[in-house]
């Protein structure tokens, strides 16, 4: 299978790379340039920077789009998909029916929800170094305005950590 993953460097797709590698597909990882060393490092088996190329140009055939980034031109993913592929959105979207139906493409959304067998697995993905979690920046609690205002700022690679003093 071959999983392209849209916003692929930060706090959701740098997962979303890391879980489709664990299940054996071929990822396409849509990011700015200055991610590519990183991404490549977490199993992307290729690397596209959307400010100098679009995906949708150069991709075709795929399996699987996870949409981490969306916007009013996130239609534009819909033609990498092969016939029978999946959209899957990670916001709140609505693709055209008309155009997915003539596409024969099947639009997914899916919001978090806790599954306690699932958290487990990924712990244990963790423990043997499966998984591991990019660190865009650490903060303590007290200054958790500063990490919204980094969140503001985009560009984000993995996750910001709030750290809490016990
Ligand atoms: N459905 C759910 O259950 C769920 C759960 C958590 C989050 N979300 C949603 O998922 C979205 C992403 O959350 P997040 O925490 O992963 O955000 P994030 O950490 O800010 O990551 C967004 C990433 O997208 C990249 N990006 C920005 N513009 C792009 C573009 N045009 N093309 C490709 N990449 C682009 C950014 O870096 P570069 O521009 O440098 O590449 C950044 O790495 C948010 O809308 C959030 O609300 C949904």
């Amino acid at each position: 299978m071959t999983v392209l993953v849209n916003g692929a460097a930060g706090g959701v797709g740098h997962f979303a790379v890391q879980l489709a590698k664990w299940k054996g597909a071929h990822v396409i990882a849509v990011a700015s340039g200055r991610h590519e060393q990183f991404l490549r490092k977490l199993g992307a088996d290729e690397f596209i920077d959307y400010t100098r190329t679009q995906a949708a140009d150069v991709v075709s055939g795929v399996d699987l789009v996870i949409d981490t980034v969306g916007g009013p031109d996130s239609s534009r993913f819909l033609t990498v998909l092969k016939r029978g592929g999946t959209m899957l959105p990670v916001f709140f979207a609505q693709y055209d029916p008309e155009e997915t139906a003539s596409l024969g493409i099947t639009v997914s959304n899916i919001q978090v929800r806790s599954n306690g067998r699932q958290l487990a697995e990924i712990g244990r993905l963790f423990d043997e170094g499966t998984l591991q979690v990019g660190v865009d920046s650490t903060y303590p609690l007290s200054e958790a305005g500063s990490a919204h205002t980094r969140a503001a700022q985009g560009h984000i690679q993995g996750k910001i950590v709030l750290t809490v003093v016990s």
